[in-house]
């Protein structure tokens, strides 16, 4: 199989082509950007702005807006952007030619890139239209039995929680939803409130990878091993994970795994993708129905009737994009910008972060509050003084606001954020 090592030696070569596409006029300066770097660690590029710089110009943004709110939604580079609107030029001369017949059957080429991303085999992999779907085919596709436990934690998505609590009400399961400190004291500490909270009810795990409201990177590994050896399927929600951090899922042991696209991998508003575990693939039910000669294909989850083939095939544009940069640089470069914000803030006597500072623990997300001042106040307070995009996060037990830059980030505008927050904490919000 190819492995995520294979595909790292072979991402010199990989990444020289696809920064060269990015900029016309950067070819030199690209190609000797990436060339350098080669010898260099992942940690050491991150702050090299010069191979930034690069990538900063490769979208289409509106730079009089700082936007810190990449947990949401991402824009596209521009190759991936164009490659949406060509494949729809495309499909529009006559769709059911040149969509179903021509760009269709393509897919199977982004399945099996994103197998090869993920670690999975590609018949284990549909493609979706996002997390949600795909986690709520696993969610409502499970056979459960009334009083069956379901077990997770009370900061999982919100839309996944209210689909266990619709299962609740119309199959009479039970939701048990642990709770945890923001930052938790270990990743140890995470296992142990699952493995308490077990009984022997309990059918399912769900968790986030990566949670969005604080940016936890969770132990998955050793939550689904705990699972396992006790016949409990797990439902891992990757909405954040995939392509912000590396991982190899082959190596994590979960049952079921969905994920956005639009997010980290940062493809075309529309794109998602579910995993199943091949052996769970037909006891599994597809939200909209297939045929039963499909139970055992993974296609069945995506019998969604007509859809837009562009979003899917440009995928394979987001990809080539992502791999140019190479994930484990990506992660290095998202860490330091939310450390360049969070190490400076976190002097301050009235400021607190919920994001923890172990480098295993987070990624790009980190979440910040300014004691005795609601959040929403201070995100509007941003916005109208200096235009800067960062999402309230209300949740029963903390309060803060959520801080997401994306590659595209420069350091100004990490900057220009951290001393607005600064001047907050200082003179509180203007009457
Ligand atoms: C943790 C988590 N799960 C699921 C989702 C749903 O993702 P989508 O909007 O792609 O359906 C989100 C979206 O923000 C999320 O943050």
């Amino acid at each position: 199989m190819f492995t995520r090592r294979a595909f790292l030696r072979g991402a010199g070569i990989a990444g020289t082509y696809t920064l060269a596409s990015l900029r016309a006029d950067a070819l030199e300066r690209v190609a000797s950007a990436v060339a350098a770097s080669d010898t260099r660690t992942a940690a050491e590029i991150a702050t090299d702005e010069t191979f930034w710089r690069e990538i900063q110009q490769a979208f289409t943004l509106d730079r009089t807006i700082i936007n810190l709110n990449n947990g949401g939604v991402c824009p596209s580079p521009r190759v991936v952007h164009e490659a949406l609107k060509r494949y729809l030029d495309i499909s529009n001369q006559s769709p059911v030619y040149h969509m179903w017949q021509i760009l269709e059957p393509n897919i199977e080429s982004v399945r099996r890139e994103l197998a090869r991303e993920l670690g999975c085999d590609k018949e284990e992999l549909a493609i979706t239209r996002n997390a949600s779907e795909a986690l709520q085919i696993a969610q409502l596709g499970l056979d459960l039995q009334p009083g069956d436990e379901v077990l997770t934690t009370n900061q999982d998505y919100g839309r996944m929680l209210n689909t266990w609590r619709q299962r609740v009400r119309r199959d009479a399961i039970k939701l048990n939803e642990i709770a945890f400190p923001v930052p938790p004291p270990s990743l140890a500490d995470l296992v142990q409130r699952f493995e308490q909270a077990i009984t022997p009810r309990t059918k399912v795990i769900h968790f986030c990878h990566i949670t969005n409201l604080t940016g936890q990177i969770f132990p998955m590994k050793e939550i689904c091993a705990l699972a396992r050896a006790r016949g409990i399927k797990t439902i891992v929600d990757g909405a954040h994970a995939f392509a912000h951090f590396p991982f190899d899922l082959s190596e994590l042991g979960c049952d079921y795994y969905g994920t956005s696209l639009h997010k980290w991998l940062l493809a075309p508003i529309g794109t998602g993708f579910l995993y199943v575990r091949r052996e769970n693939i037909r006891g599994l039910w597809p939200m909209q129905p297939a045929s039963e000669s499909q139970d055992g294909d993974i296609r069945k989850f995506e019998e969604i009737g007509t859809h837009p083939a562009a979003n899917h095939n440009a995928i394979a544009e987001a990809l080539t994009f992502h791999r140019g940069i190479g994930v484990e640089r990506k992660l290095a470069r998202l860490q330091y910008l939310r450390l360049r914000w969070a190490e400076r803030l976190r002097k301050h006597p009235r400021i607190q972060i919920f994001t923890s500072f172990d480098p295993a623990q987070a990624g790009a997300i980190g979440t910040v509050g300014v004691e005795g001042i609601p959040p929403g106040k201070i995100v509007t307070h941003l916005w109208n003084t200096r235009r800067i995009i960062v999402t309230p996060i209300v949740h029963a037990e903390y309060a803060g606001m959520r801080v997401t830059p994306n590659v595209y980030t420069t350091l100004d505008e990490v900057d220009v954020f951290a001393e607005a927050l600064e001047e907050v904490a200082e003179k509180g919000l203007p009457a």
